[in-house]
């Protein structure tokens, strides 16, 4: 099949590629040149385990394509998906402003039946105004009777599996009202959906709210479990003890209960403050939503209070070596990361910082260009250099098992602030560290 993907970031490439992967004809468009400059030359914009390959295998085989040329995207497919961002605006809702510029796009250049997919996630009523956008371009050019149809896909991956989860979705959801889109849908999505029907067909609005209810409830579920952190720390119980206790409970489960310094990333932040605005807008104080919002915000700090407490209040002057600074492992995606709260804040009371992340030190330049307070080191071991204490940020696998002596004989005192709970009390209390986790209780702090 043809297909047009608007939008080249983490969700309009992984699906390009997969897409093509399994035969179909894909252009993906962008309206950043760079972007698509690099991509036609094979260089991938963004980190995501297996995507460059994918991407290089389908470009060669000439099954996918890049370009910034709308009137040829819009000639291309006869499925148009849209994947571009819906960043919060000033008063958290979605902004809109891409999405439907991508709509009035394809009503400025089509000229036949096309099925417009939206992928990007959007407030419920989106596709109405989708189609009201794209129906007055084409009316603008006395082609109001010209045939299309909208269709609500929202998207499930998660950036560091996102290939694994394309390929193998937990489920794909469809929402139209239109029984020939539906079929054109299930035809795409075959490939993906051999070993069992993963095929949830729905009413557009209620495919729209099912992506936020997905993330609200997974954003939920870790605040809920960073609340009783907060809670046991102060008990004396050990949250991670807590945690192995409930997730054994099959209605609870194992999944996204791991105590930390806060959820962030592209999706979870924005899309339950959508989600909160759009129940405002309907009439509806959405309390759950708003306290998840505001108790992550403050988890983001707590890794700040213990450091505060443990020096007295006296940071300035202090060095800080950072493990992570990516929003999650596996990606090199900083949006909304808990690192943005804690370097900001760390500058602010006038520590340096010198920070290792096996794949985001780029996007930390990108953000906070060179400073004097900012150092980008090239090894987790560089960055321990003389510094009063090593700060977990993010659990990439490789900070899982170090060599606690060359911690020790690096850094200036034996001093760890574990924002993931990545190491064990016994481990530290051996190896003679000062330990700060998250909901550890008494042990939370673990004296040499
Ligand atoms: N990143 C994720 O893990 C994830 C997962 C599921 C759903 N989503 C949703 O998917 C959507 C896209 O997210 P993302 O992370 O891929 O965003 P992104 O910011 O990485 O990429 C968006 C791209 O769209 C491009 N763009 C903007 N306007 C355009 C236009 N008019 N025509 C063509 N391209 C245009 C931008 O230049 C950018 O390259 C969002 O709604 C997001 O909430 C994201």
């Amino acid at each position: 099949m043809k297909v047009t993907i608007f939008g080249s970031g983490y969700v309009g490439l992984v699906t390009g590629a997969c897409l093509s992967e399994v035969g179909n004809n894909v252009l993906c468009v962008d309206i950043d040149p760079d972007k698509i400059a690099g991509l036609k030359r094979g260089e991938v914009p963004i980190h995501e385990p297996g995507l460059e390959s994918l991407i290089q295998a389908n470009m060669e085989a000439g099954r996918l394509a890049f370009t910034t040329d709308t009137a040829k995207a819009v000639a291309h497919g006869l499925l148009q998906f849209i994947a571009v961002g819906t960043s919060s605006d000033e008063d958290g809702s979605a902004d809109l402003q891409y999405v439907l510029a991508v709509a009035r796009d394809i009503g400025a250049h089509l000229n036949e039946y096309k099925i417009i997919v939206n992928k990007s996630t959007v407030p419920v009523g989106t596709a109405d105004r989708v189609r009201a956008a794209l129906q007055q371009s084409l009316e603008e050019r006395d082609l109001g009777g010209m045939g299309f149809d909208v269709v609500s896909n929202p998207e499930f991956l998660k950036e560091g599996d996102a290939i694994d989860d394309f390929m193998k979705p937990d489920r794909i959801v469809i929402g139209t009202d239109n029984h020939d889109a539906a079929e054109y849908m299930r035809a795409l999505y075959a490939p993906f959906n051999r070993n069992h029907d993963r095929v949830i067909e729905m009413d557009l609005r209620s495919a729209e709210l099912t992506k936020y209810a997905a993330n609200a409830m997974l954003a939920t579920k870790i605040t809920f479990m960073n609340e009783l952190a907060n809670i046991a720390e102060r008990v004396g119980a050990d949250i991670e003890q807590v945690r192995v206790g409930i997730g054994s409970d099959r209605r609870i489960g194992y999944h996204f209960i791991y105590p930390g310094i806060g959820y962030g990333g592209s999706c979870f932040p924005k899309d339950v403050k959508a989600l909160e605005h759009t129940a405002g807008q309907h009439g509806y104080d959405a309390r759950l939503l708003q306290a998840v919002d505001q108790v992550n915000a403050a988890q983001k700090r707590s890794l700040l209070s213990k450091i505060y407490t443990h020096f007295d209040s006296n940071i300035e002057g202090r060095v800080f070596a950072m493990w992570g600074l990516s929003f999650k492992p596996n990606t090199d995606d900083m949006r909304e990361a808990p690192s943005q709260v804690l370097l900001e804040a760390l500058w602010a009371a006038g520590a340096r910082v010198q920070a290792y992340d096996p794949e985001a030190a780029a996007e930390a330049r990108r953000i906070y260009g060179d400073r004097d307070d900012l150092v980008l080191c090239e090894s987790a071991e560089d960055a321990l250099d003389a510094a009063d204490a090593l700060m977990i940020v993010t659990e990439w696998k490789q900070f899982r098992c170090p060599d606690f002596n060359h911690i020790r004989a690096r850094l200036k005192t034996p001093l760890i602030f574990d924002g993931r709970n990545i190491y064990d009390l016994e481990t530290m209390q051996t190896e003679g560290f000062t330990y700060y986790g998250i909901g550890r209780g008494e042990s939370s702090r673990r004296q040499e």
